[in-house]
């Protein structure tokens, strides 16, 4: 089956008042019409940077080598602006500054509606429809209220249904549960993954939660320092998981409940990336790894692996 996204040779560099800040380094990745892929690195990773990337939301100033090409199409200005928002959606991490505080939330979400030339009565209806579909308790009294009245978890869920209102091919979220408690966190992931699986659409869930990927991708990919390290079917993860980056995350993850601890070690510095990203804290790293990084490398069924090791 043809790719829905396919990110080739990606490297985006920032511009950190006159630095050079690599951010992300020749990244490829594919993902199928109705994949569901979970990105998963520490804070700093490049997460973010890959979706803004997608979405065509880099700050000016940042540099972008590689392609990325949306249904075979390489994405351009005009049509990310055609695509955004239809057919391409992002639901942002910070909930706090992603709904406008003096608006209403019918206002908020007619705005949206209003894009898609649907007339009132149908939008009325349309947003009762959504914010029922992300189980919030007595829709009919919302489209009054302010973003202020309601919970993080209540306006994590309004902001999937704004995301899902224009039935978009491709649902970037971006961290859709951070600041939430465990019990709203998993709720908002299982809605996520039900209406991307009902409608066929395909997920890119960026996280730092391990167990969150697994339980809710089809794919996982980890990014260590700009780069992708692995890329292994969920399924495998928690068995076959090879780059001593993954089996480290794993082997930490029964005490922190598989989540990534931040590590705060800042960004890759131009000079560590020459070889191996990770070779400057991995056990089992060899001389020829810090002198050149090793290629993406398949072993097995939809299994790649970056390490000196197993090349
Ligand atoms: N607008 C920006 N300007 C300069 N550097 C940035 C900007 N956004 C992110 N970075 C840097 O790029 C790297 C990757 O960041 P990001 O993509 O936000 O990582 P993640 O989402 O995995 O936490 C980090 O070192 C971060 O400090
Ligand atoms: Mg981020």
């Amino acid at each position: 089956m043809s790719a829905l996204l396919q990110i080739e040779r990606l490297s985006v560099t920032y511009n950190l008042n006159g630095r050079a800040l690599p951010a992300l380094q020749e990244v490829d990745l594919c993902l199928a019409p109705g994949e569901k892929l979970g990105l998963v690195g520490e804070s700093g990773a490049g997460k973010t940077t890959l979706a803004s990337a997608v979405m065509g939301l880099l700050p000016r100033g940042a540099t972008v080598k590689g392609a990325i090409l949306f249904k075979g199409q390489t994405l351009s200005s005009p049509l990310l602006a055609r695509l955004r928002g239809r057919e391409m959606v992002l639901i942002p991490q910070n909930v706090y500054n992603s709904l406008n505080p003096v608006f209403s939330i019918g206002q908020q979400m007619e705005d949206l509606l209003v894009k898609a030339q649907l007339p009132r009565q149908k939008r009325q209806q349309l947003i009762l429809e959504l914010l029922g579909k992300v189980r919030l308790p007595r829709p009919q009294e919302l489209p009054g209220s302010y973003p202020h009245q309601l919970s993080g978890g209540m306006k994590q869920r309004i902001l999937l249904a704004m995301g899902l209102s224009r039935s978009p091919s491709l649902v970037l979220a971006d961290e859709p549960t951070k600041g939430l408690d465990p019990v709203r966190r998993m709720g908002i992931l299982r809605l996520v993954k039900e209406l991307v699986s009902r409608n066929g659409q395909s997920l890119i869930l960026i996280t730092h939660d391990l167990k969150a990927a697994v339980y809710l991708c089809d794919t996982v990919a980890l990014m260590y320092r700009g780069e992708l390290v692995e890329i292994i079917p969920a399924s495998c993860l928690l068995t076959a998981g090879l780059h001593p980056y993954t089996r480290a995350l794993l082997a930490a993850a029964p005490e922190r409940g598989l989540a990534i601890p931040a590590c705060g070690e800042g960004p890759p510095s131009p000079a560590a990336v020459q070889g191996c990203p990770y070779s400057l804290v991995c056990p089992i790293c060899l001389p020829a790894c810090r002198k050149k990084k090793p290629p993406l490398f398949s072993v097995g069924p939809g299994h790649m692996v970056r390490c000196g090791k197993v090349a």
